[in-house]
C-alpha cells in the first residue's frame, strides 16, 4: 500500500515493532518460548495483591471507578493525581513543584514522541534540531518515534573494565559535543538496555551543560526511584527547572494501564498537554486512579523500597552467577547490573552479527534482543554495536536460566565455528 512520509517513517518496521511483534507473538506460548526480550516486569505476588486491593476499594466505593472509567480527564491528566505526585516529590526531595509542572500521558513512550518531536526536528526559520543522547547504547524505543529523519546525535561511550568479565559504560566527556544544532540531551536513568547508572557527577556535569547551552535536559526515569525504584546503587534524582523528568508505572507492574508521567517547567507542560488533546483528547484515568491511595499515603515508596528494589536485586545476583556458571571459557562480558532489569551481555569479535545470534535464538525458542538497535543516532562503524544482546531477567529464574544455558550453548558454537 502507498503511505505517506509519515506513514514509511513510522509505520515501517522498526527495532521497537519488531520487539512488540515479538511480544505479542510469544504471549500464550509461554510453555514454549523463552521471553527474555520485551520489557515486561515481573509479577510479584505482593505488588499483584497490592494492586488487586486498590482495585477493589476502588470498586467498593460508591463512586469512584466511574468516575475514574466514565469521564475524560483535563488534557494534562487527572488533577487528584498530578497534585499527590507533586506533594509526593516535593515531601521526598525537596523538588519545588506543583501540579502545573506534571502532565500524564498514555504511557510515557507517548512523551517521548511527544517531547523528541517538540524540542528537535525543523523549524520555522529553516533550521533543524537533533536530540543528544550522551551516552549509547540507549533504549530501543526512542530509535523510531522523529516525525523527521536524523533527528538524534550520540558518540561512543568510555568503556571502564572492571574486572576480567564485568564493564562499565560511561560518557566521555571529553569528546562530548554539544553542537549548535542540539535541541534537547536525552538519558535514561537506569539506562535501558545496560542497566547502567549515570552517577551522581555524571548526572550533575550534564545538568550544568544542558543549562549552560540553554537546552533541557531530559531524564527517563521509567526504572528510577522514588518508583519503581529498580535501582542498586546509590543515585541521587535530580529536577531543576531545566529538567524534564519522564515517569511510567509501567515498570513497577502496571504497563497495562499505560501511563507516564512528565515532570517539566510550567510552558512545557502546557505543550505537552495540547499534543495530548490532539492525539489522544485525554490520558486515561484507570491508571492514576488505582494508584491514587499509594501515591497520597507515600505507601509506593514503602512498596517500592521493601518489595520491588530487593526482588530485582535478589534476581540480578542470581542471574549474573547464573552467567558465570555458563559462559565459563569464553570470552564474554557483562555491563555491570545497576539497575533495572536487564542483562547486558558483549561477546568482543563475536564471528556472527547479535542479529544472528538472535535468529538462532529465535529458531531454538530463545528470544533476547540484539544490540544493534540500541544505537540511536552513532553513525561512526563501531564493532561493538553487534557484539551484545539484551537479555530480560524479569521472569521466573527456570525461564531466565534456562534461556541463558541456550544463549552459552549458541555463542560458544559461533566462537568455535571460525
Ligand atoms: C527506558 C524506557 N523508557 C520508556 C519506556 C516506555 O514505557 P511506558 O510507555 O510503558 O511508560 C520504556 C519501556 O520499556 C523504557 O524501557
Amino acid at each position: 500500500m502507498n503511505v505517506s512520509k509519515f506513514g514509511k517513517k513510522i509505520a515501517v518496521q522498526s527495532g521497537i515493532g519488531q520487539l512488540m511483534d515479538d511480544l505479542g507473538a510469544a504471549r500464550g506460548q509461554e510453555h514454549d518460548v523463552l521471553m527474555l526480550g520485551g520489557g515486561n516486569p515481573a509479577h510479584i505476588p505482593e505488588v499483584d495483591r497490592c494492586l488487586r486491593q486498590s482495585m477493589a476499594a476502588m470498586l467498593a466505593d460508591g463512586s469512584r471507578f466511574e468516575r475514574a472509567i466514565g469521564s475524560y480527564d483535563p488534557p494534562e491528566g487527572n488533577a487528584e493525581f498530578t497534585e499527590a505526585v507533586a506533594s509526593l516529590l516535593r515531601d521526598r526531595f525537596g523538588w519545588d513543584i506543583g501540579p502545573q509542572n506534571i502532565a500524564l500521558t498514555n504511557g510515557s513512550q507517548l512523551a517521548f514522541f511527544i517531547l523528541f518531536n517538540l524540542l528537535a526536528g525543523e523549524y520555522e526559520d529553516g533550521t533543524k534540531r537533533r536530540i543528544l543522547f550522551p551516552l549509547v547504547p540507549e533504549y530501543i524505543g526512542y530509535c523510531d518515534v522523529g516525525l523527521t529523519c536524523d533527528l538524534f546525535a550520540t558518540q561512543r561511550p568510555k568503556i571502564e573494565s572492571i574486572d576480567e568479565h564485568t564493564f562499565k559504560y560511561h560518557i566521555d566527556f571529553d569528546r562530548l559535543d554539544i553542537a549548535e544544532d542540539i535541541g534537547a540531551i536525552c538519558v535514561s536513568r537506569p539506562t535501558n538496555p545496560s542497566g547502567n547508572v549515570l552517577t551522581n557527577s555524571e548526572l550533575e556535569r550534564l545538568s550544568g551543560l544542558a543549562r549552560a547551552r540553554g537546552v533541557p535536559l531530559i531524564i527517563d526515569n521509567a526504572y528510577g526511584t522514588p518508583f519503581p525504584n529498580i535501582v542498586f546503587t546509590d543515585a541521587e534524582p535530580l529536577w531543576n527547572e531545566n529538567t524534564i523528568v519522564c515517569m511510567s508505572l509501567s515498570k513497577l507492574g502496571l504497563p497495562g494501564v499505560r501511563t507516564g508521567i512528565v515532570i517539566a517547567r510550567r510552558e512545557i507542560i502546557e505543550l505537552v498537554a495540547r499534543v495530548n488533546a490532539v492525539m489522544s483528547l485525554a490520558p486515561g484515568g484507570v491508571g492514576p486512579a488505582l494508584l491514587m491511595d499509594l501515591v497520597r499515603s507515600g505507601r509506593i515508596i514503602d512498596l517500592c523500597r521493601e518489595v520491588i528494589q530487593p526482588f530485582y536485586q535478589r534476581k540480578m545476583q542470581q542471574v549474573v552467577k547464573h552467567i558465570h556458571a555458563c559462559f565459563k571459557g569464553i570470552d564474554y562480558r557483562v555491563h555491570k547490573p545497576e539497575g533495572a532489569f536487564f542483562m547486558w551481555l558483549w561477546f568482543p569479535n563475536l564471528p556472527i552479527t547479535s542479529q544472528q545470534l538472535y535468529e538462532r535464538l529465535k529458531q531454538r525458542h530463545v528470544l533476547v534482543v540484539p544490540g544493534h538497535y540500541f544505537f540511536p543516532g552513532l553513525t561512526e562503524p563501531w564493532p561493538h554495536t553487534n557484539e551484545c544482546i539484551r537479555v530480560n531477567y524479569a521472569q521466573d529464574h527456570k525461564v531466565v536460566s534456562a534461556g541463558i544455558k541456550t544463549i552459552a550453548e549458541e555463542v560458544k558454537r559461533a566462537y568455535a565455528a571460525c
